[in-house]
């Protein structure tokens, strides 16, 4: 990476959606403490992810990114855990099926505790409070005394950070991915009156993986069929944390980001000269950065320059997230950004934070309408330019929530306040992730059908 860095350079940068933290020894203590920890992963693992993602940006894979808006202490437990990872499993398999490539799995998980805020202070019945930033900044509850950023939260978000990959681990290589078990839920979904058009499609993978057993290939014979890689992401935001956390690769030499495998910077915090730029430029972990309607093409430019010097596939990834009706507006011209640079990126889309509206109920929900126009948006145009629509990213949750209106089991404005259970965004449910799924799968299919048209 870029010589002379130091960790703690973006100390001197501006910086913005960070806490001011008051009490500055307690918050010395805790950087000190969490500086002597184990990192929550290895370089390595950073480095395969890397790969993979390079993979990606040239089609021969497609990256599944997907959890929580904000994980958060009073939902922590293995159940959330294990239902989120077991239906990005369900999506990955039928993502796999339709592209015909390999699923990179990355979890907002294990780390995706610190939020980005429109403004410093909300209105709660009438009362103005510091915002809520997130489980590792300071409390959901809305009181005087909880809104306080608090250093000490950042050794319990480790805590829950390494508990939850332990669990990952563990759920990823002991028999729980099986891809037999894992197609097995999705067929209970595909029962679903509603459910008919997905159907076929998961009848076809059936098909496939008996046609593989019969041949002898299966998960007795093949750990790909019983095992899957898993990785983890966030957004690094609370650079105290990512400093703290931030080792020396023993292998390469070089710096690596220690607390997730792939760090992104939001849209509100990729200010080329900012903080939070400085802080990932530096680290050799592959990085997301987020482009919203407000990224111009000069940013783009220097951005690019800064954190992917060396131009290496995988090592950037462009999370577009413009809103549906809105991709047309600003994708082709940061296409073409991408194209004039030479730049080598991988382009995934977020079709979540570009659709977040306040319902008439009052709860800010997301209309799955508008997620899937969104994404069917972004193939659209890749298709247009000849470029490559190489992943997805979204805010979902294993558990039934009703957050996002819409789907096959229809939530409605009404339904929303059955089970809202965020601690920020609203997050599609199971049913709702694994639907996006088949229909995503059905545009790569569509996609791959024409890339046969163009080869014959
Ligand atoms: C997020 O991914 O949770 C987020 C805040 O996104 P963005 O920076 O794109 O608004
Ligand atoms: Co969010």
């Amino acid at each position: 990476m870029t010589q002379g860095w130091k960790k703690s350079d973006w100390r001197a940068k501006p910086r913005v959606q960070m806490p001011d933290y008051l009490d500055a020894p307690a918050l010395n203590a805790v950087e000190a403490q969490l500086a002597k920890y184990p990192p929550l992963v290895f370089a390595g693992e950073a480095r395969r992810l890397k790969k993979q993602l390079g993979l990606a940006s040239e089609g021969k894979a497609f990256l599944l990114q997907g959890g929580d808006c904000a994980e958060s202490f009073s939902e922590f437990s293995a159940d959330n855990i294990r239902d989120t990872f077991r239906v990005m499993l369900q999506m990955a398999v039928v993502l796999t099926y339709g592209a015909k490539v390999p699923v990179v799995k990355v979890g907002r998980m294990a780390g995706q505790f610190a939020k980005p805020r429109s403004t410093p202070t909300e209105v709660v019945d009438g009362v103005e409070y510091a915002s809520y930033r997130g489980d590792i900044i300071n409390g959901f509850e809305a009181t005087m005394e909880s809104r306080i950023p608090d250093p000490k939260r950042m050794l319990q978000a480790y805590t829950q950070a390494a508990a939850s990959l332990n669990l990952l681990r563990a759920f990823s290589t002991g028999g729980f991915a099986d891809i037999h078990r894992v197609h097995s839920w999705t067929l209970g979904f595909a029962e679903h009156d509603k459910a008919e058009r997905y159907r076929e499609l998961s009848n076809r993978i059936s098909d496939a993986l008996d046609f593989m057993q019969a041949a002898g290939v299966d998960s007795t014979t093949a750990h790909q069929l019983s095992q899957v890689d898993f990785y983890t992401s966030h957004e690094s935001l609370l650079l105290e944390y990512e400093e703290a956390l931030c080792r020396i690769d023993s292998i390469s030499g070089k710096p690596v980001a220690g607390s997730g495998h792939m760090i992104w910077i939001g849209d509100r915090t990729r200010q080329p000269d900012g903080a939070h730029v400085e802080f990932a430029r530096g680290v050799l972990n592959p990085i997301g950065l987020k482009c919203g309607p407000s990224t111009t093409a000069e940013d783009l430019k220097v951005l690019m320059a800064k954190l992917n010097p060396e131009n290496e596939a995988g090592r950037l990834t462009l999370i577009a997230r413009f809103g549906a009706g809105k991709v047309g507006d600003h994708l082709p011209r940061l296409i073409k950004t991408v194209e004039q640079e030479g730049a080598k990126v991988l382009w995934s889309c977020d079709p979540m934070h570009g659709n977040t509206i306040k319902s008439a109920s009052g709860y800010k929900t997301r209309p799955f309408e508008s997620v899937l126009r969104e994404v069917r948006e972004f193939f659209a145009i890749h298709k247009a330019e000849g470029t490559i629509p190489g992943g997805v990213h979204f805010e979902m949750t294993g558990k039934d929530v009703t957050e996002c209106t819409g789907g096959l089991r229809d939530v409605t404005d009404e339904n929303l306040s059955d089970r809202y259970h965020t601690a920020c965004d609203p997050r599609l449910n199971a049913s709702q992730a694994l639907e996006l799924a088949f229909l995503v799968a059905e545009e790569l299919s569509r996609t791959r059908a024409d890339e046969h048209r163009v080869a014959m």
